[in-house]
């Protein structure tokens, strides 16, 4: 795409590689307008919607964050409690209101195809910040900005991708932004949460090497980057499913002793158990920074297609 204005952003693969890079760059110049140095105003008068009809804390909060340190206004909801979709309002009526209220609508919802949908009502640029197990493509771009910052690269990474690799909508689109650079990629899950067949495929069709197991240890020491996720239990049909599952992977310091120097652990958050509270402490542990990118990079990605940056 050569230009960003009125996009949809849908799913990691409406973007290329190309595309991907100009969002980074631009997150990175926007470091001293997302922490509070410089102040920014470019997004003044514009209005961003904000529907969440499943939790977040960190995805809802840095969207907010962005569109008010670019100088714009937010409207929206936390839960659908309290608006009219508890009276029976459609998802297709609920997005036509919003879509005359603002200028950008950003969506999370616990159906696939949900934000999909949302952009065929909608006029304006809508935005997945999550459909149920489907794709989470913002999460994914400060994903890829915080492996480019801290490693310089994205060509040539080593990564293993573990835990619920089923139902993580992060390691979904994760998958595909991965397999559009030349990338090393371990899937590593209890074989009833490997990863889709078609997103393996993807991996398979672009030549990539690709290991799967159950087990860490046969890549931890090998990798640049250990992509840890939680077990998506709201998304288990069968909780005695989840409980065969549950606690299935733990990180902590004994695991890490032969790892790379620069070893990277990230992680989407929330976690649960999946990364013990010492290593925090490590320098390996890059969630935080990891959270605290999303500002920067929702930054660039609002500025981008609202128009305030060309
Ligand atoms: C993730 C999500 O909602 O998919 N959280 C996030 O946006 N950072 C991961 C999760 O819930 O496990």
């Amino acid at each position: 795409m050569s230009s960003f204005e009125g996009l949809d952003v849908i799913s990691i693969s409406d973007f290329s590689k190309e595309d991907v890079m100009r969002v980074l760059k631009t997150a990175k110049g926007m470091v001293p307008m997302a922490t509070g140095r410089k102040p920014d105003r470019s997004l003044e008068g514009k209005i961003m919607s904000a529907l969440f009809f499943e939790p977040s804390t960190r995805t809802r909060l840095s969207f907010e964050s962005a569109m008010k340190r670019l100088g714009g206004g937010v409207l929206g909801f936390a839960q659908p409690e309290g608006t009219s979709i508890m009276k029976g309002e459609t998802l297709a009526d609920t997005v036509r209101m919003v879509d005359a209220y603002s200028d950008v609508v950003v969506i999370r919802h616990p159906h696939e195809g949900a934000a999909r949908l949302a952009a065929d009502f909608a006029s304006k640029p809508v935005i997945n910040a999550g459909d149920g197990a489907g794709q989470h493509p913002t999460q994914t771009l400060l994903d890829l900005y915080t492996i480019w910052e801290g490693l310089g690269k994205l060509d040539g990474v080593n990564i293993a991708l573990v835990g619920d690799l089923k139902y993580g909508r992060t390691v979904h689109s994760l998958t595909t932004a991965l397999s559009m650079f030349r990338t090393n990629l371990s899937f590593v899950a209890p074989p009833s949460l490997q990863m889709p067949r078609e997103l393996i495929d993807q991996v398979k069709e672009k030549g990539l090497p690709l290991k799967m197991t159950h087990d860490i240890r046969d890549v931890i020491n090998d990798v640049d980057v250990l992509y840890v996720t939680r077990i998506q239990k709201e998304r288990f049909p069968d909780p005695q499913e989840y409980a065969k599952v549950a606690g299935t992977y733990r990180i902590d310091i004994p695991l890490l002793r032969d790892v790379k120097k620069n070893l990277m652990i990230m992680h989407p958050l929330p976690r649960v158990d999946e990364i013990a509270a010492e290593v925090d402490e490590t320098p390996y542990a890059r969630y935080f920074q990891q959270a605290l990118n999303g500002v920067s990079v929702r930054m660039a990605l609002l500025s981008l297609i609202l128009g305030g940056t060309k």
